[in-house]
């Protein structure tokens, strides 16, 4: 058990709060970088301190030539979340002061990372597919110059503003696994770089931020809206895990994947519908008749796949993406954590054999 006062969940009423803001009217008044500051520093940010939290981001978005030169040498074929943890780790190298007690050196890391984050997961999508990274612009905001770095082309204002939203919605959620692994890291009082690197390690797995990519693939071997108890029935009978759905803490539907739900109707609308989402829907209906009783129903993990599918982003960006969010909330912990700071070492109960003999070779 730890205390903490940067996020609190409601699993019951299925409400999320950052710093006892609701995510709801994060999600609708707020953007990615102020809901960053709130996250980090513990309240909203006045005009002047967002104002000049945005142009530090902004001016610190390039990345070196050596770690774009690194990158490079990544195998194209190796998960961008691999490449992801390995180029954040190398910040450590570059900026290798560790004096997490200045707070100039702590707002300096916080920007880094939240600055270079989206530029490594775009740079290594060019790099993959044989394109030399561009440029961050300068003149586009967060979210719309990191849809423009990874594409090419500059997106339609909606799908920044979209994007954004999904940001906000995925940049905390307590102490997940991502952040858990954050805070024993940070409990060593090694660096930032360390900090989110060993998060991002772990945010990869299939049961945390994975999931949303898995979801795509269910969806796809579903195949149609009327498959869906089929391939319910077939799975449970199995014991297999349905993507998506399930969560340690709300037993009611998670309130970010309401919302995303909303978000990508509102992209459909304007795009064009994805026949995925009618599989979809079919599936949370037909599992929520068979889970819900057992407080089983869609986390965020179930709609921002198709979200992000509807953007033109590829699956397997999809858990870079979460990263790229929730560093605002593992770097919140990381400071957290430094404020009242003892080293995790959780108790074990050792439950293997004792006081054996060690035996020759010719013996065993
Ligand atoms: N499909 C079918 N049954 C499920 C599911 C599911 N998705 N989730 C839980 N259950 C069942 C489970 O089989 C067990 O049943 P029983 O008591 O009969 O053995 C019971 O519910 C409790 O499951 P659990 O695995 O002990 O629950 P947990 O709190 O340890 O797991 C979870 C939470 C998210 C790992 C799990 O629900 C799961 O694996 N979901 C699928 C993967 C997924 O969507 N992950 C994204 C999580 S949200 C975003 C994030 O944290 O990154």
């Amino acid at each position: 058990m730890t205390n903490s006062s940067i996020c609190e969940i409601d699993g019951v009423k299925g409400n999320l709060y950052y710093r006892g803001y609701p995510i709801k009217q994060l999600a609708a008044k707020s953007s990615f970088l102020e809901t960053v500051f709130l996250l980090i520093w513990g309240e909203l940010p006045t005009q002047k301190e967002l104002t000049e939290f945005e142009k530090e981001v902004q001016m610190h978005r390039r990345l070196s030539f050596r770690v774009r030169d690194m990158m490079k040498c990544f195998p194209a074929s190796g998960h961008p979340m691999d490449a992801l943890q390995s180029s954040a780790a190398s910040l450590g190298l570059f900026y290798s002061r560790r004096v997490i007690d200045d707070p100039k050196y702590v707002y300096n890391a916080v920007i880094r990372l939240i600055a270079k984050i989206p530029t490594m997961v775009a740079g290594f999508q060019l790099i993959r597919k044989g394109h030399d990274p561009i440029q961050p612009r300068d003149d586009l905001s967060y979210s719309s110059n990191f849809l423009y770095m990874l594409t090419e082309r500059e997106q339609d204002p909606l799908a920044a503003r979209v994007f954004d939203k999904c940001l906000i919605l995925h940049a905390e959620h307590s102490l997940n696994a991502s952040t858990f692994s954050a805070r024993v890291t940070a409990s060593t009082l090694t660096d930032p770089y360390a900090v989110i690197a060993s998060a991002v390690g772990t945010l990869a797995g299939p049961l945390h931020g994975g999931a949303n990519e898995d979801v795509i693939a269910m969806l796809e071997e579903i195949g149609s809206p009327e498959n869906a108890g089929a391939f319910l029935d077939d799975a449970l009978t199995q014991k297999k895990k349905i993507m998506g759905f399930g969560h340690r803490e709300y037993k009611v539907k998670d309130p970010r994947a309401e919302i995303l739900q909303e978000l990508a109707e509102e992209l459909f609308a304007r795009f064009g519908k994805d026949k995925m989402y009618d599989i979809a829907k079919s599936l949370e209906s037909e599992a929520i008749s068979r889970l819900g009783p057992k407080g089983i129903y869609p986390n965020v993990d179930f709609y921002s796949g198709l979200v992000y599918k509807k953007l033109g982003i590829p699956k397997d960006l999809f858990t870079p993406i979460f990263a790229i969010s929730r560093v605002g909330g593992w770097l919140a912990h990381w400071r957290e954590q430094l404020g009242a700071n003892r080293i995790y070492r959780p108790s074990q109960i050792y439950t293997g054999s004792k006081n054996r003999d060690w035996l020759p070779l010719e013996n065993r």
